[in-house]
């Protein structure tokens, strides 16, 4: 029987340097942020100003935007629910790969269902996984509609767009949950001080 085309008789390497090493080098721990939430509210604007952010304090992280990346590594992949199930276990499997390298990896994706979401969990530590979920109202999302999707989306010239005729899953226990106060929603500036005052809590900032 042909093996050609299975990944059968692989082995796994290890190698001399590892992810504790790394860390001490960069004062560090190596961790996914995942931003999970509606297109328009607000993962970009926060992936944007927590990178800039942490930068500014010596720390080494990268970005893994959902709409970048299906210009490059996820270009094959449409928005039928096997494939944004493909799209979320790649980016899951990269952000792993950056988080073993010592980085705050942040991925800002909308990653709408639950057990994808999970599935990523899965592949990291307790630790390693941080939900943040952007949870601001349909109305406000739809409101803002940076790039004219929604619009075209309740014109039906789009289909099966998230929020409107495709469903948006919210977890049901992140690590941090991003908010309106009082009707009012947070500024780049508060969003992203919640999430380093979490990382600084708990330690992520300094090596172990
Ligand atoms: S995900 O659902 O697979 O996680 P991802 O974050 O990679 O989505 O990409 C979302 C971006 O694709 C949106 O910001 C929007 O610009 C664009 N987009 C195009 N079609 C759709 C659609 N049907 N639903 C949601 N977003 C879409």
């Amino acid at each position: 029987m042909s093996t050609v085309g299975n990944s059968t008789n692989i082995f796994w390497n290890e190698f001399p340097v590892g992810k504790l090493e790394r860390q001490k080098l960069l004062n560090q721990q190596g961790c996914v942020v995942w931003i999970t939430g509606l297109s328009g509210s607000g993962k970009s604007t926060l992936a944007c100003s927590l990178g800039r952010e942490l930068h500014s304090r010596g720390k080494l992280s990268y970005i893994l935007d959902g709409d970048n990346l299906r210009h490059g590594l996820n270009k094959n992949l449409g928005f039928a629910p096997e494939d944004r199930t493909e799209n979320i276990r790649r980016v899951g499997e990269v952000a792993k790969l950056f988080a073993d390298a010592g980085l705050i990896c942040v991925a800002s994706l909308i990653s709408p269902y639950r057990k994808d979401r999970d599935a990523c969990r899965a592949m990291l530590t307790d630790t390693e996984f941080i939900e943040v979920f952007m949870n601001m109202p349909l109305e406000v999302c739809e409101g803002r509609d940076p790039k004219g999707l929604y619009k075209l989306a309740r014109a039906g010239k789009i289909k099966g767009f998230t929020g409107i005729d495709d469903p948006y899953e919210a977890p049901l226990n992140c690590e941090i949950e991003i908010r309106q106060k009082d009707g009012v929603c947070p500024t780049p500036h508060e969003m992203t001080g919640q999430v380093v005052t979490y990382l600084e809590e708990k330690g992520y900032l300094q090596a172990e």
